[in-house]
């Protein structure tokens, strides 16, 4: 009787023991499944969290990559807005490029290509940079249709050449009074090919004051800004530009500044300090023609 009892003591503490063990199996259980499920959710989570990351960055790639192609402007005072270069005006390739007094160019600097251009030319310093070609002789040409004969007097001029001409001014009129007319080498936009000295064919008031007055001077006064040129020395600016009131002296700058200039009355020396805002917002937006321009400078 008393070994039955026992038996029947260790069935229970068996029974007990299973049970436990079976809790124990179903808590591991609920454990590692909650487990579970709490990562598959912070799996999804995060690949949330890296998509809209990865969004933000690919925006932020295609703003900076905008950014480095979008059109900078420029409003002159009383001018139309214009698009400006992409290219930087500091280099003297560019055709923003400038040269006075304050700002040179490297003495051994040549243009890249000079031509001899086909329209009418007086002597023997005549070439002038590819670039202005077409617009020199398209704008000759329109001279002509309206009954002006014009002519090339002056265009490139080497740095040791513009040497010989300031020294030999200086020789003759003393250092102050040709430095009024006369730029020093390295000074000179006859050095870019991009400034002709203009005259009429007849050479009536020919590098005087007074072709300004001449049917010739007044319609290249009126006309030059159309075909890219602008009279660098105007009348009455010559506390800024540094030189004499030159009727002649034109520069090629392209139209659409030439026309921004024209309209405004600015010369190039006025305007400089807007031209310069727009480099460097070409330059804030990574302009790649700006930034490779930078690399590839010696
Ligand atoms: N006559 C202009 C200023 C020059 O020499 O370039
Ligand atoms: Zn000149």
């Amino acid at each position: 009787m008393k070994s039955l009892k026992r038996h029947h003591g260790q069935g229970k503490r068996i029974v007990l023991f299973i049970a436990l063990i079976g809790t124990l199996v179903a808590l591991c259980a609920g454990f590692i499944g909650a487990y579970s499920w709490s990562t598959q959710q912070q799996i999804q989570a995060d690949q949330q969290a890296l998509a809209v990351l990865t969004k933000q960055v690919e925006q932020r790639i295609a703003e900076i990559e905008a950014k480095k192609v979008e059109p900078v402007y420029l409003t002159l005072p009383g001018a139309d807005t214009i698009e400006v270069r992409r290219e930087d005006y500091t280099n003297p390739d560019s055709l923003w490029v400038l040269v006075n007094k304050q700002n040179s160019v490297s003495l051994e600097y040549v243009p890249e290509k000079l031509v001899l251009p086909g329209v009418p030319v007086s002597a023997s310093d005549r070439l002038v940079s590819e670039v202005i070609e077409k617009p020199l002789i398209d704008m000759f040409a329109a001279a002509e249709a309206d009954g002006h004969g014009l002519m090339v007097g002056s265009a490139y001029r080497s740095s040791s050449y513009q040497a010989s001409l300031f020294n030999g001014y200086v020789a003759s009129a003393g250092l102050e009074q040709a430095s009024r007319y006369s730029a020093r080498p390295g000074h000179s936009e006859h050095q870019l090919g991009l400034a002709i000295d203009i005259s009429s064919a007849s050479q009536q008031c020919f590098l005087q004051a007074c072709f300004t007055s001449t049917p010739d001077g007044q319609w290249l006064a009126g006309h030059a800004h159309t075909y890219g040129f602008t009279l660098r020395y105007p009348e009455g600016k010559e506390a800024i530009t540094g030189y004499n009131f030159e009727p002649w002296h034109y520069r090629y700058v392209g139209p659409e500044l030439a026309t921004a200039l024209y309209q405004s009355g600015l010369t190039l020396e006025e305007a400089w300090s807007s031209i310069e805002v727009a480099r460097q917002t070409l330059i804030k937006n990574r302009a790649p023609e700006l930034v490779l321009d930078a690399t590839n400078r010696r």
